[in-house]
């Protein structure tokens, strides 16, 4: 099974969008859309949103499911959106649970935030299937970045999300709450052992040195090239660099916005008296 996979992506955030698409049925999933969101006015705009809308019309798709890899910490996701525009389940990774009560504790949320995860339609444990016409997409847990990271396995390809990136970029971070760089490594190596013609598609590009932005590669170009997980690369060299390397990163730009809209499905938090919604940033500072 090869399905189409046309990808879409958010420069401002360095995010690659997907629909995959059941030729035989016109089905399709979207993976990972992106909200535009100016953190300076609080303004969000569905502008990016709206072109993987007017394909999925243009080509005559009807969408089944909007699958999300995790709930991202760089970008809002436009799931809810999306689905009111063209329909499609929203999914994701049953870890959600965790992260959403590791939030709700870091940012001190409303005492009837469900954390059960609840604000989805659905939640995919490691081994599940979800079907797309004739394609299935297979949930392959690929947790290390955070807790609820999924893969999916549609035919041929492989939709990674934040776990390997292109081989000249190399992998995701393992510094949020519930990341875990060993976990990481487990993830890589589970995603090492698909065919290795396996078509790879991943959720973020930043373009190293100034190239081209990219979103495909193969199982074997990340097993032979990926700087950060070759074949072999052993658990403790990969954790050893990970754990040095996060301890240099900043924090994303939109984290705070991003994981209050993620752990609520793409949605805002409630609207206050005034029927505005608005978000919160955890402060700390010198000892007095
Ligand atoms: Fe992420």
């Amino acid at each position: 099974m090869r399905p189409e996979v046309q990808p879409f992506r958010h420069e401002a955030t360095g995010t690659w969008s997907y629909v995959v698409v059941d030729t035989s049925s016109r089905l399709c999933a979207v993976i990972d859309p992106v909200l535009d969101f100016d953190a300076k006015s609080g303004r969000s705009s569905a502008t990016s949103a709206g072109a993987i809308a007017d394909f999925v019309r243009a080509q005559g798709l009807t969408n089944e499911w909007i699958l999300e890899t995790h709930a991202h910490a760089d970008h809002l996701s436009a799931a809810p959106w999306l689905q009111a525009a063209v329909g499609g389940k929203i999914a994701i990774g049953q870890g959600i649970r965790e992260v959403q009560k590791a939030f709700r504790d870091i940012l001190n949320l409303e005492p009837a935030f469900p954390v059960d995860g609840r604000q989805f339609d659905r939640l995919l444990a490691d081994g599940e299937l979800v079907s797309i016409g004739a394609l299935s997409a297979r949930a392959i847990a690929t947790p290390g970045h955070t807790s609820d990271s999924l893969s999916y396995l549609v035919g041929d390809a492989v939709f990674v999300g934040d776990s390997i990136f292109m081989p000249d970029s190399g992998t995701a971070r393992c510094d949020f709450p519930g990341g875990d760089a060993a976990l990481l490594y487990a993830s890589i190596r589970r995603l090492y052992e698909l065919p290795g013609a396996t078509r790879v598609f991943v959720c973020h590009d930043y373009k190293p040195g100034g190239r081209e932005a990219c979103c495909e590669t193969t199982i074997a170009a990340q097993r032979e090239g990926n700087i950060h997980v070759k074949d072999a690369t052993s658990e403790a060299e990969f954790t050893a660099m990970r754990r040095k390397r996060d301890a240099t990163l900043e924090m994303p730009a939109l984290i705070y916005p991003a994981v209050q809209f993620n752990i609520r499905g793409g949605r805002p938090p409630p609207a206050e008296s005034n029927g505005r919604s608005y978000l919160k940033l955890p402060l700390s500072g010198p000892e007095t």
